[in-house]
């Protein structure tokens, strides 16, 4: 969560019972950059580091992680306009995973095709097989589900076809205020890709329904921010 998911609050939130810790969301190239410094302008937290400092942080924090929880896979989550950056930040020394952010809907980042705009990129299969053939580490790619015009399934299967380890998908559904795990499990039927659903993972029965639906694991964010996670993740 961008502004929020550093070192320090991953740590003090591990313990729930969490096997994978993302850091960021970070910005990696000058456009996302610029766009994330509009962002901080408005008001929103964002983390806002320069292009010269951006990578060596990124090390240091999965450093940071790793020091107190040796068994939890660190990710970092991140936007850039091309593969490039998001090549270099998955060779970051003890980072598990680079997930590849197609989910922010912030407007200066949707005004940059960037964040959920690279969904509508014809070349999408092919921006996230360069990142999977150019990295030694695992690839998440995140996307937001139900995105007016796009077929998310069909979206699903491309990021399956360029290699992603993981698809962790923001399985929202405009005017529900709860995840779509009909979406989800048409997902998991039909591919066979590692799905992490997400969206309102909030107590036990949704977790629950997200299960049924087919997926490898959850991943929660509110939630976690808002403290009162008052069941044992650990027991899924
Ligand atoms: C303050 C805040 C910042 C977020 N920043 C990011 C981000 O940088 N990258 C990302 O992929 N998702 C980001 N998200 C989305 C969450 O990771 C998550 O997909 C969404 O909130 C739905 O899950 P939840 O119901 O568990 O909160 C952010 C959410 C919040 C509330």
């Amino acid at each position: 969560m961008a502004g929020i998911s550093n070192s320090e609050f991953l740590n003090k939130v591990i313990p729930y019972g969490f096997d994978v810790a993302t850091l960021g969301g970070y910005s990696l190239d000058v456009p996302t950059i610029e766009a994330s410094k509009r962002i901080v302008e408005r008001g929103r937290k964002e983390f806002d580091f320069p292009l010269d400092e951006i990578f060596s942080h990124i090390e240091n924090e999965v450093a940071s992680i790793k020091e107190v929880h040796k068994d939890v896979k660190v990710s970092a989550n991140v936007r850039a306009t091309t593969p490039q950056p998001i090549i270099e930040a998955g060779k970051i020394k003890y980072l598990d995973i680079v997930e590849i952010n197609c989910h922010c809907r912030q407007e200066e980042i949707i005004a940059i095709g960037c964040g959920q705009e690279l969904l509508k990129r014809q070349d999408l299969e092919n921006f996230i097989s360069q990142v999977v053939d150019n990295v030694d580490c695992e690839v998440s790619v995140k996307i937001r589900a139900n995105i007016e015009g796009l077929d998310t399934l069909e979206i699903a299967k491309q990021i399956e076809s360029a290699g992603a380890d993981y698809l962790h998908v923001d399985a929202m559904k405009k005017g529900v205020f709860d995840a779509d795990y009909d979406l989800v499990k048409e997902i998991c039927d039909n591919t066979e890709i590692r799905v992490i659903g997400n969206n309102s993972m909030n107590c036990e029965d949704n977790i629950k329904k997200m299960i049924e639906a087919g997926v490898y694991g959850f991943s929660m964010a509110r939630s976690v921010i808002s403290g009162n996670l008052d069941f044992n993740i650990s027991q899924f």
